[in-house]
């Protein structure tokens, strides 16, 4: 199987649903959904509803066209993260997705609103997700504890207050499980929920995600002090001007590239816990380890 030509078909799949799901531009307020698909349309890996999708398949899943508003709600919220990310209050970035983020093109109002606007939409989307109501409640379950204090919020919470702090191994573990590692570990688990895998298939595809997620954000870090602005689609070397505390703060480049190496290597353990049926899932962590971009 090729990797890339696996991700690049999901994207394009994914890219026709969040088509479909958005409200469309001339929709009144217009500015607010110009905003809102401006962000999510911009481009993106659609690494969260990959994984989800994937993971539904890899528990024996068959009907996908049934999980695919819960697939693309996650990108929703991951894009009204980013857009929150790089408001002048918190990461204060000017590109993103290889375009000016959306407070630089639409005002900073209009972009916090942007984001408030897909997180609440991706409520509403999710919801018409076919799966029977118990099924949906235990995906929501593990979706809001990773997106809230206890995931993403908590790690940003951290990230921003360790601009003031000194670096520390500890916090930045709780930093990138939490902003970055909660998130995909749910992704994962989550289709593993809604695809009914057994109670051992979904536990390996949580503790997988995890650690998958730990490495993602080490080479998100790396990629900020090697990685190609063109490439990446945002700017360059702004953590250590930042004062952030990431991996190659902490342990140099190299040390990164260990410990994003032995993260790697944990997510595909446990994923080759499901036998053959993770092997797509493997394969997704070998490549992330590999990512330019
Ligand atoms: C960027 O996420 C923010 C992090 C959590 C590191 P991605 O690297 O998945 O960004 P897109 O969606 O491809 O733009
Ligand atoms: C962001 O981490 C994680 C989020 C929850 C958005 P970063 O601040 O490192 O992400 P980038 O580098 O701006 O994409
Ligand atoms: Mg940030
Ligand atoms: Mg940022
Ligand atoms: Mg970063």
């Amino acid at each position: 199987m090729d990797i890339r030509e696996y991700l690049k078909k999901e994207k394009e799949k994914i890219d026709r649903y969040l088509e479909k799901y958005l409200p469309p531009e001339g929709a009144y307020p217009s500015i607010i959904h110009k905003a809102m698909r401006y962000s999510v349309f911009a481009g993106g890996k659609r690494l969260r509803p990959i994984l989800l999708l994937t993971a539904y398949r890899a528990v024996g899943g068959k009907k996908e066209e049934d999980v695919m508003p819960f697939a693309c709600s996650l990108e929703l919220i991951h894009t009204y993260s980013l857009i929150h990310d790089d408001l002048p209050a918190i990461d204060n970035d000017d590109m993103r997705r290889g375009k000016p983020t959306s407070h630089k093109v639409f005002g900073e109002a209009i972009a916090i609103l942007a984001g408030d606007a897909l997180f609440s939409f991706a409520f509403e989307l999710m919801l018409k997700t076919r799966v029977p109501p118990g099924v949906l409640r235990k995906a929501m379950e593990v979706l809001t504890r990773a997106i809230g204090t206890s995931g993403i919020i908590g790690g940003q919470v951290m990230d921003i207050e360790g601009e003031k702090l000194e670096p520390d191994p500890r916090l930045l573990r709780y930093i990138h499980s939490h902003k970055t590692g909660a998130f995909i570990s749910a992704a994962v688990e989550i289709g593993g929920i809604l695809g009914r895998g057994k109670k051992k298939e979904i536990e390996a595809l949580r503790k997988g995600g995890g650690y998958m997620g730990m490495a993602f954000q080490i080479v998100d870090d790396i990629l900020d002090v090697v990685g190609d602005e063109k490439k990446v689609g945002k700017k360059t070397q702004k953590d250590a001007t930042s004062g952030k505390i990431t991996y190659p703060a902490v342990y140099g480049l190299d040390g990164a590239r260990r410990r994003a190496e032995r993260y790697t290597h944990l997510a595909i353990n446990s994923f080759e816990r499901l036998g053959k049926k993770g092997k797509v899932l493997v394969e997704i962590a070998k490549f992330l380890f590999e990512r330019d971009r």
